[in-house]
């Protein structure tokens, strides 16, 4: 009877969708805390792709039920969008899904002052995913939001409208822009009639009944602790907490609850949006790891930023989230790299440095950079016995500059490519 956490240990996208769906066996509960629809969460079961953005990715086993909590931000749209496609491949959805109602509701009005406010800042602009994030999680902060559990109460449409308003006069500060505001309504009543008959509830209750009871529940982040609000490269960050802490805040679980904490790195870096990216490669070599990984946005499309790996980047993400084991993933992307360097500190003003500074805009100068050896060579069913001497003396490497297991190490985007160390 415990919570264990699975995190994405850089600026999101890790594969973190992958693990979970891998782990979820050992589950009877996979809950999302935090964030909404900007994430893109990629799963590939029997060579089919899908990408989950409010489900969890345990949402494929029928043994376990999925919660969506409190501190998830929901589109409507997006989700019954998810929900019907889901069950238009044959998977059933509806029972294994459970909405917490104190979750909030993001309106069509909070993704057009979402766009409103990232054209408004040209060249300084987040690079958001333009799903509404923001705008909604201010909303929540400043006590003004609507939530799932709302939408059951017979006022649910003057709340609405109220909400509306004061949005319509926020927007009217920026120039105005195309945005078909009618069709999305239309839609976005549509889905909210559609979740009326979801199975909504009060989720701190039934999480405090199953873990009562013995059960297990994995919390799957969205993002990437360099995302966090509070920790991350503000203010190119999301609006909520990646960290361990926010699975606290976003189930209504108590923190002597949780037990292990996953951390999950792809095998070197990505970025999507804008900020701060110490190890960026603006080279060939960031090239050739972009087409190798196939480096481009699930949510957006956006080609993602590429690096190589960011040792104070990783070393401050595990201090924060007390990760307990790592996940490295898409190591089959560096098959081809004669060497491959690893960012090991940052060149600060004052001298090297194995810590974040406050401004990583304005105080990191450079990156120095350890070098290691390729393996040039395929890793297609490998067992870990039989990976390259050189991969097992880049994993002992980053274990060791950590100071943590790697206990899983993915091959390949597929479910059964992943290799785990007991
Ligand atoms: P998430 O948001 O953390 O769940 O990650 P995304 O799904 O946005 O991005 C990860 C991408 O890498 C997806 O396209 C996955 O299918 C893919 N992927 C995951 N693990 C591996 C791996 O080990 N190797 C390769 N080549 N691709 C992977
Ligand atoms: P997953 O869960 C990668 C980034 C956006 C932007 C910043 C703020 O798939 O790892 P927002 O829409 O949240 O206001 O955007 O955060 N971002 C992500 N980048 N993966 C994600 O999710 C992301 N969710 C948001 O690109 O830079
Ligand atoms: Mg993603």
């Amino acid at each position: 009877m415990a919570v264990d956490v699975l995190l994405g240990l850089q600026w999101g996208d890790e594969g973190k969708g992958k693990i979970v769906d891998f782990l979820a066996d050992r589950y009877q509960l996979v809950c999302r805390f935090q964030g909404g629809p900007n994430a893109g969460h990629t799963l590939w079961i029997d060579g089919k792709k899908t990408v989950l953005h409010t489900i969890p990715s345990g949402i494929f086993h029928s043994h376990l039920t999925n919660v969506i909590g409190n501190g998830v931000v929901i589109d409507p749209i997006t989700l019954m969008k998810e929900i019907t496609a889901l069950e238009a491949s044959g998977n059933e959805v509806r029972s294994r899904l459970k909405i917490a109602k104190k979750a909030h509701l993001i309106l069509p009005t909070h993704k057009m002052l979402d766009m409103a406010s990232e054209a408004s800042k040209g060249e300084a602009k987040i690079g958001s995913t333009l799903r509404g994030i923001g705008p909604c999680y201010m909303d929540k902060t400043g006590r003004n939001g609507l939530r799932i559990g709302d939408i059951l109460s017979a006022n649910f449409d003057s709340k609405y409208n109220a909400l509306k308003e004061k949005h319509e006069h926020l927007l009217r500060l920026y120039p105005a822009f195309d945005f078909n505001l009618a069709g999305e309504e239309k839609l976005w009543f549509e889905a909210i009639q559609q979740i009326r008959s979801l199975d909504l509830i009060d989720a701190e209750y039934y999480l405090a009944d199953a873990l009562k009871s013995g059960k297990n529940i994995l919390a799957e982040g969205a993002q990437g602790i360099m995302l966090d609000i509070d920790f991350g490269t503000y203010p190119y960050v999301t609006s909520s907490n990646t960290i361990t802490s926010g699975v606290c805040s976003g189930l209504g679980v108590p923190p002597s609850c949780i037990r292990e904490v996953i951390g999950v790195t792809k095998a070197y870096c990505t970025r999507v949006g804008s900020g701060p990216f110490p190890s960026e490669l603006l080279d060939e070599d960031g090239n050739r790891i972009r087409e190798a990984g196939n480096e481009f946005g699930s949510t957006t499309g956006r080609p993602r930023r590429c690096g190589w790996l960011d040792l104070p980047q990783l070393k401050y993400a595990a201090m924060i989230t007390g990760t307990t084991h790592l996940a490295i993933t898409k190591l089959d992307v560096l098959n081809n790299f004669e060497e491959i360097a690893v960012a090991e500190k940052y060149k600060l003003e004052a001298g090297d440095s194995e810590n974040i500074p406050y401004d990583l805009i304005d105080e990191v100068k450079g990156v120095s950079h350890s070098q290691h050896k390729g393996w040039m060579r395929d890793l297609a069913s490998d067992t870990y016995d039989n990976l390259p001497q050189e991969v097992k003396q880049y994993l002992k490497y980053l274990e060791q500059k950590l100071g943590l297991p790697i206990t899983y190490i993915s091959t390949g985007p597929g479910r059964e490519e992943l290799i785990v160390r007991q």
